[in-house]
């Protein structure tokens, strides 16, 4: 993918990183959880650094705050691409209604990579993603456990899946069968994972506790190195 031109420099970096790193056999973890699975490193390099600095090219539609329906922030930015997700009232429009912005539309390279991931999990049905919801949180960004539940009836009930990549800082991931943070399983997120959940996993408890300070991988950090922390894009089929 080549939103810009890469520096030369994060070329030099790869191209060693390559040379240093044995021949990449696919590795992947099901969780021991039917519907969950993450595929660790998947995100090649290049298109993760494409896919930050798309992300941070301003423009209508682009990062805020959002709060729920009480007011509460949701302590971290997002932006919706191909449909606005309200967190307030829980449902999907075409435009957000605090600045009439219109979603802008999903990068076709981020949709592959994202499609890509979906077909190397061949349990899952594939999806064709209509929202993109990105998040970006600072060091002291979190996400409380919730469920993905406003995406369409039918979505829903064929347990069509989610695909979440991860960039930047590690994330402790937590997820359960109920909103009891006590009870959850931690995971790490780290730069490049892909998390799908689908099936039986659709409306997993899901959140972030916490990000780690200063865990992106080193040819990353000078891309995130005006706003250092994670990126997170869950891509669906409302
Ligand atoms: C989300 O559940 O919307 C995002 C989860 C994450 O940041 O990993
Ligand atoms: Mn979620």
């Amino acid at each position: 993918m080549s939103p810009k031109k890469l520096k030369p420099q994060y070329l030099g970096v790869i191209r060693r990183e390559k040379r240093k790193s044995p021949p990449r056999v696919q590795p992947r973890f099901n969780i021991s959880r039917p519907g969950m699975v993450l595929l660790k490193g998947f995100v090649k390099p290049e298109d993760q650094i494409g896919m930050v600095s798309m992300c941070r090219q301003p423009g209508p539609g682009g990062f805020y705050e959002p709060s729920f329906k009480n007011g509460a922030k949701l302590n971290l930015w997002m932006m919706s691409l191909g449909k606005n997700w309200d967190p307030a009232l829980r449902s999907y429009g075409p435009t957000r209604l605090f600045d009439g912005a219109q979603a802008p539309t999903i990068p076709d390279a981020f949709k592959m990579i994202a499609q890509t991931a979906n077909s190397t999990a061949s349990e899952f049905p594939q999806i064709n993603p209509d929202v993109c919801i990105v998040n970006y949180y600072t060091n002291s960004g979190k996400l409380g456990l919730h469920q993905d539940k406003d995406e369409s009836k039918s979505s829903l009930a064929k347990g069509l899946p989610f695909i979440s990549i991860s960039i930047g800082d590690t994330a402790e991931f937590l997820f359960g069968d109920t909103r009891d943070k006590d009870q959850a399983t931690k995971i790490n997120l780290e730069s490049g994972d892909v998390l799908i959940l689908g099936g039986e996993s659709r409306l997993l408890f899901h959140g972030v506790s916490h990000v780690k300070t200063n865990t992106a991988p080193s040819w990353l950090k000078e891309e995130m190195s005006i706003r250092p922390g994670r990126v997170n894009l869950t891509f669906r089929q409302y």
